[in-house]
């Protein structure tokens, strides 16, 4: 890394800039107005105190040279609870690009994070797997799973939830036995961070909340829904088959309301909640070691797409 460039957190004036150059990726529809305010609702939210932010290559000036998301998780590894860093958002302003900087300013954070005790990093990609393989980081098979929405079954038992009841969700959720793989851990907080960011987005669309998710009960499942479009499930864990047919029998429910055709659930080969078509996706997750040692296999139960 050039000597004149070090790392920051974003003050306000260079939020903006990044905000600027990123809505042209990431907007999902948002015109720039929402875009911004739904950033700096999620960055501002009480989910994201101490959990997210922005980090930033600058030069001399202070000129944004490249910038990401940095998200402190908990995540499961070998049985044991450590601190896991995940990564979203990489982008350099056209201008600047292939002069090294994404390449310094992602192995600058993962060495911020590695000395603040983090163990691993997480990411998923839009650009293919090569340019994160050589800053360390190791594919892990993922497939999206698409169900028609009237496949699923309309068996009784769950409840639905709403932000409010998310602690319990997350508690059922942690509780599902990952082995030695690595995995992000439910805690509450992480469970808080995921949903309230992509409920934001929802809302800015227009659209009100309704449901996050559902308890049954020995299971528990969670949901983000897109009129029209799409209902995905963020994550779904029963202990028998009876919990995970109640589950699925709400999403259905959630999905019917917001006229959607199908649900849709992200995983790691043959842990899908439901039997469906498995679609082509472009975002790639990826995991790298940043301790000593680093995880070999991943447990990804849901889209934690950052
Ligand atoms: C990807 C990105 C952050 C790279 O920034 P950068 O500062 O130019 O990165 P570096 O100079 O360290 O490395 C450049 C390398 O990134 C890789 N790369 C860049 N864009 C890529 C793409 N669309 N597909 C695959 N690899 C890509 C290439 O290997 C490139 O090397 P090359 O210039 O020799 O071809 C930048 O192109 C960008 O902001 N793109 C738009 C947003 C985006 O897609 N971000 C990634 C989200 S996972």
């Amino acid at each position: 890394m050039d000597d004149n460039t070090h790392i920051v957190t974003p003050d306000e004036g260079q939020l903006a800039r990044i905000l600027e150059g990123t809505v042209h990726e990431w907007a999902g529809g948002l015109d720039f107005p929402r875009y911004a305010q739904v950033q700096r609702a999620v960055l501002g939210s009480p989910e994201s105190a101490g959990r997210f932010r922005f980090r930033a290559l600058v030069d001399e000036r202070r000129q944004v040279l490249c910038s990401l998301k940095a998200y402190r998780l908990a995540a499961l590894w070998g049985g044991r609870a450590i601190p896991a860093l995940g990564i979203g958002a990489v982008y350099t302003p056209p201008a600047l690009r292939g002069r090294g900087f994404a390449s310094a300013l992602v192995r600058a954070v993962l060495d911020e994070e590695r000395q603040g005790g983090a163990r691993a990093a997480l990411l998923f990609s839009d650009i293919g797997a090569a340019f994160y393989r050589r800053l360390g980081f190791a594919r892990v098979p993922t497939s999206v799973v698409d169900v028609p929405v009237g496949a699923l079954p309309e068996a009784p038992g769950a409840r639905d939830i709403g932000f409010a009841e998310l602690d319990q969700a997350a508690q059922v959720l942690a509780a599902r036995p990952v082995g030695d793989a690595f995995a992000v851990a439910r805690t509450v907080p992480t469970v808080r961070l995921l949903v309230a960011r992509l409920s934001r987005t929802i809302e800015a669309h227009g659209v009100p909340t309704g449901p996050v998710g559902a308890l049954a009960p020995r299971g528990a499942a969670l949901w983000v829904g897109f009129p029209g479009r799409g209902l995905t499930l963020l994550d779904l864990y029963a202990e028998d088959d009876a919990s995970r047919a109640a589950l699925l029998a709400r999403a259905r429910a959630a999905a019917e309301r917001l006229q959607c055709a199908k649900v849709s659930a992200w995983t790691v080969a043959g842990a899908a909640p439901f039997e469906g078509t498995r679609t082509r996706k472009t975002a790639v997750a990826m995991i790298a070691g940043i301790g000593a040692d680093g995880p070999r296999r991943a447990l990804l139960t849901g889209l934690d797409h950052f």
